[in-house]
This record gives structure tokens, C-alpha cells and sequence, in this order.
């Protein structure tokens, strides 16, 4: 009794065994930790005085998974699905006392025991699939055996977890403690061993094992998951378990990891996962700095943005004021506002009440007065400069001191918007991602005054909002869209020398993005970067040519496709094959047919090239901040780990050699390989290397 190792303790109480680990911060299962469990398990075992276990965790979670960091290395006995044997196999009960997340592979050795106590916020999943994996470690057997395959099936390829209410109702657990969860679960033990309760083995349950309907299930679940391959195991693993003995699917389940976990897929997903936590850390930033208060927000300019930025603080519960220039113009914002919210409750996405408790914390105001005593301020107001700079010496003159004044300009220079105010250090970029109250990413723009506070302020924001953060520095377009521009000057080049939009579109879509340049384009609107290429001189033939056009987009119907009404599906559009075919004869440019292959070749590769002159001018902290960006802001295929993740797959000296190719051909100098390219690439090395 007493500490059995740095992490595992075990206590009685009477005749009940309570073996607790505290592993901060979320408890996961690395070897201290199942090597003291499986010794605490063990002198139980072959303890007379012992009737029952009780698995608990300390701290703010039950395990919320296995350590990743083990994974892709020999493992270290004993493994998870070992541990999880003994505890199946005890011969007296074992009851699991679930509070927080029992996830991955904490929820499969709460599944192994006998009984599940939780307490009443308990979530459990299983999330492997997000890593590109399956659960490991006899999930895909025994949660069929529990709730069904069907429902089993949903929760593995999604991810999702289930909170304990649904879970008591699913028979996953078996009780929602009332109070003291570590005591119910003593109590019930109590129970078990009064009442002779015979221990119930999941594995030895086939009473839910009915097939039926889950073909259609699988199908349904892994229809938009294409070019993936956990989801696909998934499936096959939880059918193995209305087929196969259960050993022989655990065996199974087994062999389907360890293929994943060694997988290219997998490994680019698990380096998405470390980068977002990396991204989070800023340097420069000294050690203890703390966050200012964020109990409420201020929104200006109900436009499109301003109104997905408000939805944002609304669903995170805190209370936010939208402002706007004229009641009209309010009312419309606030009008978009409300319609997006029926329409996700029309979906099925969110209860009638808490869309009237989201709608409860915005209020609408006319004039610039009202942020009041907002504690961060966030404009959203057309991009224009001297408009963006007048907002800002009226917040200088109304905004409390000390308040976070944040800007999500997608261009504009963020030192000379802070330069506006007498409180430069309490500016910042925030550049939210459309629509603002879905994506995911928020780059966060460190101007060369923000104060160290204000940075730590706006990350502390992201994570309240249930943003991924990335921090970046001034420059136009900042990482993401000034990548993006790359790729735009090579789509247009390629419609002028023989590709039609769709077969651009096709490309990008079976390379895994969930759409391509041209349809981006036409969401976004084609008029918006119009004015902004007016306004800076610069040309692109076809688009303008469209924009004359009166070609905006969806807006209007027609952009690069045309849209019928109600419906986002891109149709070819024969005026447009007209408009490239008349520009390219008046530029005497000779068309011919041009491959997939070099058609990501060229939008890719320019865009990887500016990733790297973005790391060069220390735009970017790391190259994994890059990955993280394109993954959360531009829904590039976690899959393929990030635009420089996947450069470092193909290979540095590939990749320099055809923007070597690609600049000589064309005579676009600003295609030859970044320095930084190149210096890696003789050096062998790659942006992982960085
Ligand atoms: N649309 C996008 O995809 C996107 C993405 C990221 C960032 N942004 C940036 O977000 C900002 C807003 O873009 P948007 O697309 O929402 O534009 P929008 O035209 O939809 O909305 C701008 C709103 O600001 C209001 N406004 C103008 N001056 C104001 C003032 N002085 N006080 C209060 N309200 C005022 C306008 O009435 C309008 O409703 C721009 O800086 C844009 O570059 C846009």
C-alpha cells in the first residue's frame, strides 16, 4: 500500500482498493504509469483482504489517452493492451471512476474494466482517428460489444466524444456519481460485492453485435473522408468484431495500428498535432507574463467578418457589443447574425434555448462610444487604411486603458494602424479566418510595439474562443494569404496556358483540399481583391477581365463557375472558357494540355517557396506554424501535414530543382527556389531542420 512509483499510489478503504494516478496534466498513460498500475494491480490481485478495485485518476481528467510520444517506438512492457488484459482478467471486480476526459486509450482501459462510475461532466471517446490511427487497444472490439457497432462506429471515425448522460444511456457507464465521484465508486463496489454481482466481461458480450444497418453506417461516416486511411481501418477493425472471435479481432486491431502508426498519414497528422501545441508558444514572450482580463468584447463593423467574430464570443459565452455606423446597417448584421444561428438549429447543430442564450450575450450599438468598458475590441471594418486608422484614434480616445485593441485587417500594415493610437503596445493583428465562427485558425499579428501582454492576451483569447492559435509578423498578407497570392499568379498562368478551371479545380480537390483556387476565389468574392490590386497597381489578365465582367462570384452567380440559385455547385461556365481563350490569343499565348501533376506542382510549390521567405525574413517562428495555418485557415489535408511538412516529404533538392525548372521556363524569377531552399537542400536537410 502507500506510493507504488513517482505517479501511481494505492490506498484501501475497508475492503475496497483504490488505485490513484496523478500524472499531470492529463494524465496519460506512459510506462511509469502503466508499469505502476499493473504492480498495484498485482499485489491486489493476490490480496485476500481486497474485494474490489477502484480505478481512479487525480487531478482534472480520468487518462486522456496514450503517451503519443511513444508511439512509432519498441514499446515498453508492459503495453496498453497487456495492462488492459490483467484488468479484464481480475477475478474480483474492477470498477473505473471516470471524471474529465477518459479518452483514447484511457477509455479503452475503462472499458476493460467491469463497471464505469462517472461523474456528472464526464466526456469519453475515442479520438485516434484525428491522429490518423485506430484505437489500439481493444476499442474497436469492446465498445461494439457495448453500444452496437453502429453507434461504436460513429464515435471511432468521427472522434467525437460522448458526454456521461449518453453515455449512461448507451450502458457505457453505469452510474452518474451524485457527489464525491471517488466515494460513489466506492460505495458501488460495496454494492457489487454485497450483492454478488457476477463480474461482466465485455469481451464476452455479443448480445449488441447485430450488423445490421452498418454498411450503410460506414458508408455514410467515410463518404467525405477520401484519401484517408484510419478511417477505412476503423471500419474494418469494428466489423472484425461481429466476425472474428474476439482474439482474433483484438489481433486484428493490433495489426491495423501498427500499419497506421508506421503510415505517412499518420505521421503527418501527429506532426500537426505537436505543431499546434508548439505554435502556441511565442519567443520573446518573458516567463510569467500574464494574460489582462477578457470578461467581455467589442466587435466593429457588422459586415461579414464582424458578425462571424461576434457568433464567436457568443458561442465561448462571453457577452460582446457589435457596433456599427447606422441602425440600418446594424439591424442587417444583426438580422445574418440570428439567421445563422436557425439555420444551424434547423441542422440539428444546436438546441432552440442556447441559441437564445447565444443571441442573449450580443448587443447592438450605433457609434464607436459603445465599447464602453470592453476589455478587448476587435474591428472588422472595410480594408481601407485611412478608415482603419480613424477607428483607431477614436478607440484610443473611448477604449479603457489597458484594453486589447485587435484589428483583422488581411493586409493592411498593423505598425501603422498601431501608430494611430497613443497605446501602440496594446495593438495587435487578429486575423480570423471566413467564416469567422467555423474556422478554426486565428493568426495572431505581433506588431513591432505590441506589448509582450497583449500578445499573451490575444492567445489566451484563441484558446476562450476554441481558436488554434499561430503568432506572426507584419507583412502583406501576412503567412497564410501572402502564400496564397503565389498561388493565385500560378492558377491564372495556368488557365492562360491550357488548363480550364475545373480541371484546376479537380486537381486540387483529389490532392485533398476541400476546394480549389478558382472556387475559393468565387466564395471570397472576385471583387475584393480586385479593388485591392487597383489600389496597388497590379494586374491579373483573366480575373480583371472577369470582374468587367460583372464575374464577382457567388455574389453574383457567376465568377469562375456559375452557381444556380441556392446552390454553391461549381458549374463550368462556356463565357468564362471564352473570356481565357480570347485573352490568351491576345497575349499570343500557344495553349496546350496540362496533367495534375504540374498543375499542383506549380500552385503548390510557389506557395511551399514563400513559406520559406516568410521563415527567411522571421515572419514566421517555425515551419510547423506554417503547417498549422494552411491546416486550420485553408483546410489543407491534415493528412499531408502542412504545405513545409509535406516539402520535407518530397524532398528539398526535388523541390528546388522544379522551381529551378519552372523560373527558367517561364522567366519568373521570383519562382527560383528560396535561399533558404536552397542552402537546406545541399545541405541534405529539411524546414524540419529549420
Ligand atoms: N471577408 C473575408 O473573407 C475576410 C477574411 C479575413 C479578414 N477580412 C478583413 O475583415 C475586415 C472586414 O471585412 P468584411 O468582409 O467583414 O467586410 P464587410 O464589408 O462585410 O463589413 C465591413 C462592415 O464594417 C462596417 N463599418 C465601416 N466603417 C465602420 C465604422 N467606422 N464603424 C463601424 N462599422 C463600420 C460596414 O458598415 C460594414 O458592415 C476587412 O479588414 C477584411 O480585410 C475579411
Amino acid at each position: 500500500m502507500g506510493n507504488i512509483n513517482a505517479s501511481v499510489d494505492l490506498r484501501r478503504d475497508g475492503r475496497i482498493a483504490i488505485v490513484t494516478t496523478d500524472n499531470p496534466p492529463v494524465n496519460a498513460l506512459k510506462h511509469e504509469v502503466r508499469a505502476g498500475l499493473a504492480e498495484a494491480l498485482g499485489q491486489v490481485r493476490d490480496d485476500d483482504d481486497v474485494e474490489a478495485v477502484v480505478i481512479a485518476c487525480a487531478g482534472r481528467t480520468f487518462f486522456a489517452g496514450a503517451d503519443i510520444t511513444e508511439f512509432g517506438r519498441p514499446p515498453q512492457a508492459p503495453s496498453l493492451g497487456e495492462f488492459i488484459a490483467a484488468i479484464e482478467t481480475m477475478p474480483k471486480p474492477v470498477v473505473a471512476a471516470l471524471h474529465g476526459t477518459a479518452l483514447g486509450g484511457g477509455f479503452e482501459l475503462a472499458l476493460a474494466c467491469h463497471f464505469r462510475v462517472a461523474a456528472a461532466g464526464a466526456r469519453v471517446g475515442l479520438p485516434e482517428v484525428r491522429l490518423g490511427l485506430l484505437p489500439g487497444a481493444g476499442g474497436t472490439q469492446r465498445l461494439p460489444r457495448l453500444v452496437g457497432p453502429e453507434k461504436a462506429l460513429k464515435m471511432i471515425v468521427t472522434g467525437e466524444p460522448i458526454g456521461a448522460v449518453e453515455a449512461l444511456a448507451d450502458g457505457v457507464v453505469d452510474e452518474i456519481a451524485a457527489g464525491d465521484l471517488t466515494g460513489s465508486a466506492i460505495a458501488f463496489a460495496r454494492r457489487v460485492v454485497a450483492d454478488r454481482r457476477p463480474l461482466r466481461r465485455v469481451r464476452d458480450r455479443d448480445d449488441k453485435l447485430v450488423a445490421e444497418g452498418f454498411a450503410d453506417a460506414a458508408a455514410a461516416l467515410t463518404r467525405r473522408l477520401r484519401g484517408r486511411e484510419a478511417p477505412a481501418a476503423c471500419v474494418e477493425a469494428v466489423r472484425n468484431a461481429m466476425i472474428l472471435p474476439f482474439d482474433e479481432g483484438l489481433k486484428r486491431e493490433s495489426e491495423l495500428f501498427q500499419k497506421l502508426v508506421a503510415g505517412d498519414q499518420s505521421k503527418a497528422q501527429r506532426h500537426v498535432f505537436f505543431a499546434e501545441r508548439e505554435a502556441a508558444k511565442v519567443p520573446g514572450i518573458p516567463m510569467g507574463t500574464k494574460p489582462r482580463a477578457l470578461a467581455n468584447g467589442a466587435v466593429i463593423g457588422a459586415g461579414t467578418m464582424g458578425g462571424g467574430i461576434a457568433m464567436c464570443f457568443a458561442n465561448a459565452g462571453i457577452p460582446v457589443t457589435l457596433i456599427e455606423t447606422s441602425n440600418d446597417l446594424l439591424q442587417k448584421g444583426l438580422d445574418r447574425i440570428a439567421a445563422n444561428y436557425r439555420a444551424t438549429v434547423a441542422r440539428g447543430g444546436l438546441a432552440g434555448d442556447e441559441m437564445d442564450r447565444r443571441l442573449g450575450q450580443i448587443t447592438g450599438a450605433v457609434g464607436i462610444d459603445a465599447v464602453g468598458d470592453a476589455d478587448v475590441v476587435i474591428e472588422a471594418v472595410f480594408e481601407e487604411m485611412a478608415l482603419k486608422k480613424r477607428v483607431f484614434a477614436d478607440l484610443d480616445r473611448v477604449a479603457k486603458p489597458g484594453a486589447l485593441l485587435a484589428t483583422n485587417t488581411s493586409t493592411l500594415d498593423v505598425d501603422e494602424i498601431a501608430g494611430s493610437t497613443s497605446r501602440p503596445q496594446d495593438v495587435v493583428g487578429t486575423h480570423f479566418f471566413s467564416p469567422a465562427n467555423v474556422m478554426r485558425l486565428l493568426e495572431i499579428v505581433r506588431g513591432a510595439k505590441s506589448g509582450p501582454d497583449a500578445v499573451v492576451t490575444a492567445l489566451t483569447l484563441a484558446r476562450l474562443l476554441g481558436k488554434v492559435p499561430a503568432v506572426v509578423g507584419v507583412c502583406y498578407g501576412f503567412v497564410g494569404n501572402r502564400m496564397l497570392a503565389r498561388r493565385s499568379v500560378e492558377a491564372e498562368r495556368l488557365l492562360l496556358e491550357g488548363a480550364s478551371p475545373q480541371e484546376v479545380e479537380s486537381a486540387h480537390v483529389e490532392f485533398g483540399l476541400p476546394m480549389g483556387p478558382f472556387a475559393m476565389m468565387d466564395l471570397a468574392g472576385l471583387d475584393v481583391g480586385w479593388l485591392i490590386r487597383k489600389s496597388r497597381g497590379e494586374h491579373a489578365v483573366i480575373e480583371d477581365a472577369l470582374c468587367e465582367a460583372g464575374h464577382f462570384g457567388q455574389k453574383t452567380g457567376i465568377g469562375y463557375f456559375r452557381y444556380q440559385a441556392g446552390s454553391r455547385a461549381a458549374i463550368p461556365d462556356p463565357e468564362v472558357e471564352r473570356i481565357i481563350l480570347d485573352t490568351a490569343a491576345r497575349l499570343g499565348v500557344t495553349r496546350r494540355k496540362i496533367g495534375p501533376e504540374e498543375i499542383i506542382e506549380r500552385t503548390v510549390f510557389p506557395m511551399i517557396n514563400e513559406g520559406a521567405r516568410i521563415l527567411e525574413d522571421g515572419i514566421a517562428t517555425r515551419p510547423g506554424d506554417i503547417d498549422v495555418i494552411w491546416v486550420y485557415g485553408y483546410g489543407w489535408p491534415v493528412w499531408r501535414g502542412g504545405p513545409m511538412y509535406y516539402a520535407d516529404r518530397l524532398g528539398l533538392p526535388h523541390l528546388r530543382d522544379r522551381l529551378t525548372f519552372y523560373a527558367e521556363r517561364s522567366g519568373d524569377q521570383s519562382l527560383r527556389p528560396a535561399a533558404l531552399i536552397s542552402r537546406l537542400a545541399a545541405e541534405n536537410r529539411g524546414f524540419a531542420t529549420f
